[in-house]
């Protein structure tokens, strides 16, 4: 079973309900392809409020996905809006990385939060069949483990944190430290991205629940014996060979070609590609790529940068200011570079097909990957697993989980202007030789530590089935 925030499709008023997009959709289903499998998540629609009788019932989801059994979780607008937009998106998200804005705690929104997750525990325990494996996702439903294993002791839970786990200066801010260490305690498996994440966890649960690790791990009392949870690294990958394959197909090549041509056929063509968040860095790269162009290291009529960010959580309002942030540093630096005619920066606000996608990989000479703090990092993986000849650039934030396994990509601190500048420039002047043999290791990395590879270590780590 698997249990996320929300279910692997949307609902879209012209198509209905088709597959959403997004990695963990795609690195699911590759899991479970050929598996009995169930999906627990929320439909993205709002259910009839009770305390507000004019709500209309949303469509419903189907009952499955391919081979994949869907159980929708009813939330309301009022849950959504203090579970999700509050204190999944305005307390943890802020503070897991690291408080690049000021989280925002309320006690009311903890309080629907908790709620929402025993609404999963509840569903899940009602329908997971005996001893099944029950596979927990990301940071809106942390309390989901300790919830279930009350319910249900026979399941075998795991859980993992897609995003970055922050170190304990900064986690030991949230009034509820201790319900969260307590309920992902709850789980068999805790998994994180890196090993720093795996760290942090080890000694914040040391420090307030009073347990001492064993081998990596925690031997915690239950009931009259003991059982042993897991804290450990799993770094996730990406369906590499999809890109590979997509970059294959002469439409994808020939839009590539038409991209290039669209921006003016340019000398450099930069690329940037992340949901519109203020964790990414967006602004920071594009005052580096304005400066290069003001300083002449870039010529402004010779050089595109093409920065796709599609809208996300746009209800949250740090989320609205980075827009605007943005999208004033764009239209600045088209402003202030090159004659009429001449605008370097191509800025996106939208959603794009992995098709897209990929021909804006093949195109790009440079991708820049600037993150101020991320928990992987799957776009600069998707970048490189695109490249089958060995040619292009990966600029990569160091602050990013990717970065502690692509050690050959150009790696660089996102609040140093400066290095960053220089790095795109180094990137742009290494020899073909010097540059294809860096992508040949980072695809080497991509493609063997891939989304299945991920997975399979993951469930292999959970407790065998009792007989
Ligand atoms: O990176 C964490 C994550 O929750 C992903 O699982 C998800 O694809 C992305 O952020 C966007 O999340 P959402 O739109 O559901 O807030």
């Amino acid at each position: 079973m698997i249990v996320a925030n929300r279910l692997p499709l949307e609902y879209d008023a012209e198509d209905g309900w088709r597959r959403a997009p997004g990695g963990l959709v795609s690195a699911m289903e590759s899991v479970l392809r050929d598996q009995e499998a169930l999906w627990v998540g929320w439909s993205g629609q709002f259910c009839a409020d009770p305390d507000d009788p004019g709500t209309a019932s949303p469509p419903e989801p189907p009952d499955s996905m391919g081979d994949i059994e869907l159980v929708s979780v009813p939330l309301s607008r009022a849950d959504v809006a203090a579970h999700y937009d509050g204190f999944s998106n305005g307390a943890l998200w802020p503070n897991y990385h690291g408080g690049i804005v000021a989280p925002v705690y309320h006690r009311s929104q903890f309080e629907a939060h908790r709620a929402v997750n025993d609404r999963f525990a509840e569903i899940v325990a009602q329908t997971a069949p005996t001893g099944a494996r029950v596979w927990v996702h990301d940071y809106q439903l942390q309390l989901v483990p300790s919830l279930l294993r009350a319910r249900r002791p026979d399941l075998r839970i795991g859980f993992f944190l897609h995003i970055p786990f922050p170190p304990i200066e900064v986690f030991s801010q949230l009034p509820w430290r201790t319900q969260i260490l307590e309920g992902l305690m709850g789980a068999d498996v805790i998994g994180f991205q890196t090993t720093d994440a795996a760290v942090n966890f080890r000694r914040l649960a040391e420090r307030y629940l009073g347990v001492e690790e064993v081998d990596g791990g925690f031997e915690l009392a239950d009931g009259d014996g003991r059982r042993h949870v897991t804290v450990a690294a799993f770094p996730i990958g990406i369906r590499a060979s999809d890109y590979a394959d997509l970059v294959a197909d002469p439409d994808v090549q020939q839009r590539a070609k038409q991209i290039r041509a669209d921006v003016g056929d340019p000398d450099v063509l930069l690329l940037g590609v992340d949901r519109l968040d203020y964790t990414k860095g967006i602004d920071v790269r594009i005052q580096a790529v304005t400066e290069l162009m003001l300083d002449g290291e870039l010529d402004p009529e010779r050089t595109a940068f093409i920065q796709v960010a599609p809208p996300t959580r746009a209800k949250v309002e740090e989320y609205q200011k980075i827009r605007s942030d943005v999208e004033l540093l764009v239209s600045r630096a088209n402003g202030a570079l090159g004659p009429v005619g001449t605008n370097p920066i191509h800025y996106m606000h939208q959603a794009m097909g992995p098709a897209e996608l990929a021909a804006l990989y093949l195109a790009a000479d440079v991708m820049l990957v600037t993150p101020l703090r991320d928990g992987m990092n799957l776009v600069a993986k998707e970048y490189v697993a695109a490249r089958t000849n060995d040619t292009g650039a990966l600029v990569l934030s160091e602050f990013t989980g990717a970065a502690e396994q692509m050690t050959e990509a150009w790696l660089i601190n996102p609040y140093d202007i400066r290095g960053m500048k220089r790095s795109i420039i180094d990137a742009l002047n290494e020899s073909p030789a010097a540059a294809a043999h860096r992508m040949r290791g980072l695809r080497q990395g991509v493609f063997e530590h891939d989304v299945a590879s991920w997975a399979q270590d993951f469930l292999d780590s959970l407790p065998p089935e009792q007989q």
